[in-house]
């Protein structure tokens, strides 16, 4: 056993580990480009003002920080949110919109280690910039859902929880709660699900305990689970503002419904996510069994391009982790077992034939086809052992009988048929058996 291993919550990604990831990412990109995304990238370290304030507390004491050589604080990225908006900021005015980006990258967050979250992990982030209205959630929460879809989850596997912060700010507000308190509802609200009464501790530190009547109106919105209930409970109170928000969230259920979506998601008034800077439609995926954290999570974001110095611009988007994602298809038995077969094997004779060989590997190799041959001399017999094991469809067979007749033999190694190739006609018949599937 090697003495260094991976640091807690890190991960190697070994050939097998890799191309399973590598199978994510590729349908999680043909999704967004789908959907009319663009890829971007930025690096991995950031200054640590970038994140202080913004992302919230829970995240800010899980930074990988450190100052630099040159006296710099920086920090690890554990999130893109902030340089997205940090680069779309600085070229606002220049870009086309709406503003429709994603990209696929690594994030460090130092956490408390659990089933399906690590120190190091994976997410495919989407954003929509400059469109203020709920057609960016529309488009949103539908690549979320093709995202997942591409792998064959269904409705039975997975669901999308919808909330609203600005509902729950207009609330709250007619409720008589100031700015401060209000906030500290909603970091209660976040944790009720986990801690239950616990939850709002924080607040009665701060303000006193919640007052019984207001406890329980608080906690009769955060179970509701439907757009009649909350238009029942709006309507009771009679606020302005509150009556206008319906018109979004009426637009949002229809075109959801209309790209025949309904069935994925859910209203659920008890999500409110942790991150600071939401502020209006929120929304977070789970498995529909319950049993793994959050496989997604996103929301509205209006102010965070202006606070980290751009101008102002709407914003909303989310990001799939990949390591709930990836136990969620094992789960299901939808992580493909993905084989690393070459299409050709070539069986080599002596050294003359070897050298015929090389031309024709080296030429199928540049042609794009994944040819294996045996590195070194090896009896003929045990090549073909190794040639039908390793998944190959074909063999070429390089004997001195074929040299001397200037032939390669050409075997299906599935249909168990050969026959002798021109070694001119090499390179066109093997691309015609390929193209013929
Ligand atoms: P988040 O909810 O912090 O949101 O993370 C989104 C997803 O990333 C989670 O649902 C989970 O799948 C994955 N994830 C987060 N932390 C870990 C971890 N320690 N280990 C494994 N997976 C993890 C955000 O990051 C927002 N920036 C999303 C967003 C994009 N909002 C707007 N645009």
């Amino acid at each position: 056993m090697s003495t260094f291993q991976t640091l807690p919550g890190f991960r190697d990604f070994y050939p097998e580990d890799f191309a399973r990831r590598h199978h994510v990412f590729r349908l999680w990109r043909q999704s967004a480009s789908a959907f009319g995304f663009s890829e971007y990238d930025a690096p991995v370290l950031e200054s640590l003002e970038l994140y202080k304030a913004k992302s919230g507390d829970e995240i800010e004491a899980q930074l990988f920080s450190f100052t630099d050589k040159g006296g710099r604080d920086v920090a690890l990225r554990p999130e893109m949110t902030p340089t997205v908006c940090r680069m779309v900021g600085a070229r606002a005015n220049a870009l086309k919109r709406p503003i429709r980006w994603f990209s696929i990258a690594e994030f460090y967050r130092y956490e408390r280690m659990q089933k399906g979250r690590g120190r190091c992990f994976s997410q495919l982030n989407a954003d929509i910039f400059g469109e203020p209205g709920p057609e960016a959630e529309i488009e949103l929460i539908a690549l979320l859902v093709q995202c997942l879809c591409a792998f064959g989850l269904r409705e039975e596997d997975f669901f999308v929880r919808l909330s609203d912060r600005n509902l729950w700010y207009y609330y709250l507000e007619a409720l008589g709660l100031d700015e401060s308190r209000t906030r500290a509802v909603l970091a209660a609200i976040d944790k009720y699900e986990k801690s239950g009464d616990a939850a709002f501790d924080g607040y009665a530190e701060k303000f006193g305990p919640l007052e019984a009547g207001l406890k329980e109106k608080i906690l009769g919105f955060l179970q509701i689970k439907s757009l009649p209930a909350i238009e029942h409970a709006v309507a009771a109170l009679g606020v302005d503002r509150l009556a206008a928000r319906l018109a979004d969230w009426r637009k949002l259920i229809d075109g959801l419904g209309a790209m025949g979506l309904s069935r994925f998601v859910e209203v659920d008034l008890g999500v409110v996510r942790g991150l600071a800077y939401y502020t209006g439609f929120v929304f977070e995926a789970f498995d529909r069994k319950g049993e793994l954290r959050a496989l997604a999570g996103g929301g509205r974001y209006d102010d965070l391009v202006a606070k980290l110095g751009g101008p102002a611009l709407p914003a909303v988007g989310f990001a799939i982790g990949d390591m709930t994602f990836s136990l969620l298809l094992e789960q299901r038995g939808l992580m493909p077992t993905l084989v690393f077969a070459p299409d050709v094997y070539c069986v080599i004779g002596g050294v003359p034939e070897r050298q015929a060989a090389f031309g024709d590997i080296h030429a199928l190799r540049a042609g794009g086809f994944r040819v294996d041959y045996p590195l070194k001399e090896v009896a003929f017999g045990k090549q073909f052992k190794t040639a039908a094991e390793s998944g190959a469809k074909l063999a070429l067979i390089y004997g001195s009988d074929e040299l001397a007749r200037g032939v390669v033999k050409v075997r299906d190694l599935e249909q168990r048929t050969e026959m002798d190739v021109p070694r001119a006609d090499l390179i066109a018949t093997v691309r015609d058996f390929f193209s013929a599937g």
